[in-house]
């Protein structure tokens, strides 16, 4: 499968992140040649199965496993250094050599063990009502210390600042004084061992650290087309998202033009992915979460536990009132509406159409988390399907229940299902038009 002009396309998560993007993208990053990061770090995971074999994705782009693509990684990710080699060096010894074909941006940030160390220290210290429920990959802490200025480290850095290794020292100083005043603990922060880190990924990545923003503006003009990796999920964006539990970047296409240097009008496809069913790791509102045995049964159909952290993901029924909100905010041109087959086997299936707070019905996304909490979900029960959808190729040919479910979602969010997930091979995917008249058939998963 190769080379239809697709033209550039955005693909991110309409929701609280591990929505399948992953997925999505490695189906069709065939078709471009540059596959780009531009927000967040490794807070993300992507899962992409090929071959029958999984690859867990934090930091790079997972469209890079193509052969022929370049990846990106843009301006406004933050980057942990040593967890990049470590994911290079993984899929080296699995036969994938990303090292030749991946570019960092100069003006990217890194992510230093004092970040790391703070978001760890900062949520132990907070109360259980005040815990954001991190991913503890230091992106909070990484990205303050962006806006802070004084106190960020760019890969630049690594190449042109002669008085790198002081300023390490003087921060790392003032971070030890700043956490044992705050937490009564430093974990052992040591200006050295910070330094060694920086010694091995100059060492390792100077080859890679190039000027993105000119490389993606050369690939605008030469008319290459490039795919753009949304990281985390719309409802976990910093300004948009369930604030304060949320990331601190830019998960949507609005994130391209701070992440990547280029503008968002350069896309001509924005592809909001979301599950059939809505999940959420860590804290914060979630009105139409099912703590009970409808929620477990849900978690264990669908494999819900974390690809960076391991943990147990919340599940409820599909939350049509956040995902039209964000789909409106990121003005998506597509839904892709993974794990269909997950639902498979339920005798009904719940739509959260509107949340009851107080005496009123609402149907607009609330700002405030404490109305979040109180919201109660309003939530119209569908007659649910049996059987594996996992063979079917057609949407004509889903059981007529799940068609109208989908359709339905359609109908609520307003936006195109174009995009249907029954399965996690690359082949278990329905592409409906008008999708369908650009993406051929999907493959079963080859690198
Ligand atoms: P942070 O990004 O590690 O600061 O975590 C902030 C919040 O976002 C926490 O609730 C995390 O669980 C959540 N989060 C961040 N990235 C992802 C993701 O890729 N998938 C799911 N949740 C995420």
């Amino acid at each position: 499968m190769s080379g239809g002009q697709i033209g550039n396309t955005c693909v991110f998560g309409l929701s609280w992140g591990d929505e399948g993007k992953g997925k999505i993208v490695d189906l069709l990053s065939s078709h471009f040649g540059l596959v780009v990061r531009f927000n967040g770090g490794a807070n993300a995971g992507h899962t992409v199965c090929v071959d029958n074999e999984k690859y867990a994705l934090h930091l790079l782009p997972a469209g890079v496993l193509h052969e022929h693509t370049v990846g990106v990684i843009g301006p406004g990710v933050v980057v942990d250094p040593l967890g990049l080699i470590e994911e290079i060096d993984e899929l080296a010894s699995r036969g994938i050599n990303v090292e030749k074909k991946l570019k960092i941006s100069e003006r990217a940030h890194l992510v230093m063990a004092y970040h790391k160390i703070e978001d760890r220290l900062s949520e132990q210290a907070s109360g259980s009502g005040s815990r954001i429920g991190t991913t503890a990959r230091g992106i909070g802490p990484c990205y303050a210390d962006k806006m802070k200025r004084t106190t960020a480290v760019r890969f630049i850095d690594l190449l042109h600042d002669d008085d790198l290794s002081g300023r390490i020292r003087r921060i790392v100083a003032a971070k030890k004084a700043s956490f044992q005043a705050l937490y009564g603990d430093d974990d052992g922060l040591d200006a050295d061992a910070v330094l060694a880190d920086i010694d091995v990924g100059r060492t390792r990545l100077s080859d890679l650290i190039t000027d993105t923003t000119e490389l993606l503006h050369g690939a605008i003009q030469s008319d290459q087309q490039i795919l753009f990796e949304g990281a985390n999920g719309l409802l976990l964006d910093i300004d948009h998202g369930t604030y304060p539990y949320v990331t601190s970047s830019s998960t949507g296409p609005h994130g391209i033009g701070a992440g990547a240097g280029v503008p968002a009008s350069v896309l001509k496809h924005r592809i909001g992915v979301v599950k059939a069913y809505s999940t959420r790791v860590g804290a914060g509102p979630f009105v139409s979460e099912l703590a009970d045995e409808t929620g477990d049964r849900i978690r264990e159909a669908g494999h819900e536990y974390g690809t960076t952290t391991g943990r147990p993901r919340r599940c409820g029924w599909f939350d049509a009132v956040s995902i039209r909100y964000a789909a409106q905010v990121s003005d998506a041109t597509h839904v892709a509406l993974m794990h269909l087959d997950t639902l498979s086997g339920f005798a009904e299936v719940g739509l959260c159409t509107a949340y009851r707070i107080g005496n009123q019905t609402v149907q607009s996304f609330p700002a405030c988390t404490s109305l979040l909490e109180q919201a109660e979900p309003i939530v119209e029960m569908l007659p649910g399907w049996n059987g594996d959808l996992r063979s079917i190729r057609s949407f004509d040919a889903l059981p007529e229940s799940a068609r109208a479910y989908v359709q339905r979602i359609e109908s609520v969010v307003g936006v195109p299902v174009s995009i249907i997930g029954v399965g996690p091979d690359r082949s278990q995917t329905l592409v409906r038009d008008p999708l369908r008249n650009v993406l051929p058939v999907p493959e079963t998963s080859t690198v």
